[in-house]
Parts: structure tokens; sequence; C-alpha cells
């Protein structure tokens, strides 16, 4: 089912002398594994940011068809890139709980959901601390255990993997699956290789949507390399084909 659709939408932001997207259209669908992959400056977080409520487009819509116990943009979560951009409360706890008390859920909920998340991204230790203290790879995850704590109905992860060390970086990979079933993923990189596993990957060249496909059919193009991508080497595809 689609849960967010994006019709035609261009974004241009003020001053610049270039559209930073042109026409997109596509539809990001629940408990499916989306990915958008893309050079840097392609446009792929000023999409994520339309997506998810936070930049109203220069022109085309936004439409959100899911329903249930969220409405609106409340079903939407996303993670910046940049996650000095996303913070609000002094202490790490208080960052999971302060999207908690937004939905209004009841205390023994929230408190639950608080002490969940803590454990599963590792952050009990760190529950006290100020988030702007700690490294950039411990903000990306007390980010995103904020926004799994709220469930949202959809979760957009712009670039998550980018300040994580290796073992996060496999734990966040390997959280994909899981996630996706529990509400849809939209993994946004610039990296091919994590985009293995995706049901459908969009890809975004100069602000235009190119091609939408199967991992197989957009991976394997030829002018990746022309559009700032690495192809994905072949011991790679070995793996996923075991
Ligand atoms: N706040 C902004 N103001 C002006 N231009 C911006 C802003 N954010 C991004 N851009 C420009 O829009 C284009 C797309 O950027 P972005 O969406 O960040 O791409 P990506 O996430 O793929 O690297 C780039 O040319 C970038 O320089
Ligand atoms: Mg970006």
């Amino acid at each position: 089912m689609a849960i967010l659709e994006i019709k035609n939408v261009s974004h241009c932001y003020s001053g610049a002398s270039k559209p930073a997207l042109e026409g997109i259209s596509l539809k990001l669908e629940s408990g499916q594994h989306s990915a958008l992959i893309g050079a840097n400056g392609s446009g792929k977080s000023t999409l994520a940011k339309i997506a998810a409520g936070l930049l109203q487009p220069t022109s085309g819509d936004v439409v959100l068809t899911g329903s249930g116990d969220f409405s609106g943009w409340h079903g939407i979560g996303l993670l910046l890139q940049n996650p000095d951009e996303q913070f609000i409360s002094s202490d790490v706890e208080s960052e999971i709980a302060w999207g908690l008390e937004n939905l209004a859920l009841p205390l023994d909920e929230m408190q639950r959901r608080v002490k969940d998340v803590l454990e599963r991204f590792e952050l009990a230790d760190k529950k006290e601390l100020s988030p702007e203290t700690l490294s950039d790879g411990w903000k990306q995850i007390t980010n995103l255990a904020a926004t799994v704590a709220m469930q949202p109905q959809f979760l957009i992860l712009d670039e998550v993997t980018a300040f994580l060390d290796p073992y996060w970086k496999a734990k966040v990979s390997a959280m994909a699956a899981e996630l996706t079933e529990s509400s849809g993923l939209l993994w946004i990189t610039s990296n091919t290789r994590e985009v293995l596993s995706a049901d459908r990957i969009f890809l975004l060249h100069e602000g235009r949507l190119i091609e939408e496909g199967s991992p197989d059919e957009i991976l394997r193009m030829d002018h990746l390399e022309e559009m700032g991508l690495e192809p994905v080497p072949d011991w790679m595809w070995d793996e996923v084909s075991r």
C-alpha cells in the first residue's frame, strides 16, 4: 500500500541558480524497503525533507495516503543527515522522550518505549549525557533511537551510516529488515553497496529521478560512474545471491 505519494515535485532554494529537484514523482510503500541513491548534491536530502513535511516544495504535491493511529506528518519519521540539526533536549533520555510526549502517549507506554530503545541502541550508560557532547556517531544513534521510538508509519533515514563505525554500520544495516516490517523504510545513501537488499531503488541525478527498479536493474546499469556512483563489486553480488 502506498503511504506517501510525491507528485511532480520541484524545488528551488531561494537564490539558487538551478532547481535542486525537478519533476519528481514516486510512491513510497508501507512494508517496503525502498532506497534513494544519488551522488552528493543530487537532491536526496531535499527530497527527504519534502517527503517528511519539513520543506514545502516550490511546486507539486506530497500526498499522505496512510491511515490509522497516526494522522498526517506524525506518521513520517525522518532521520536528518546532519545529526546536529535534530537535538532539542539537554540529555539523551529526554531527547528520546520528547518525541513521544508530542504523541501524547500514556506515561507507562512512553517509559516502556524509552527503556526499550535505550537498550536496543546501547544508550543506557549515556542516557544522562547531553547529546551535544557525544561523538557524531553516537549523536546519530541517539537520533535514530528517538525516531524509532516514535514507531512512525514510515521511516526515512538520510545517510544514517555516514558517521557510524563498522560495528554500528553493520548493526543498523541489519536492522533495515526489521524497520521495514514495523513501518516502511526509505534508505538514503550515495553508497551503492548499502542498497543491494532493497526492494526498490530510486536513482536521482542532478535533481531528476532517472530510473527506478530492483537492485539488479539499477545497480548493474552501465553509466553509474558517470553519475558519480560506484559500481557494486562482483564479490558483493555473489554474497547477496548466496
Ligand atoms: N539550504 C539550502 N540552500 C540552498 N541550496 C541548497 C540548500 N540545501 C541544498 N542545497 C543545494 O541543493 C542541491 C541538492 O542538495 P541536497 O538535497 O543536499 O543533495 P544530496 O543530499 O543528494 O547531497 C545542491 O546543489 C545543494 O547545494
Ligand atoms: Mg544529503
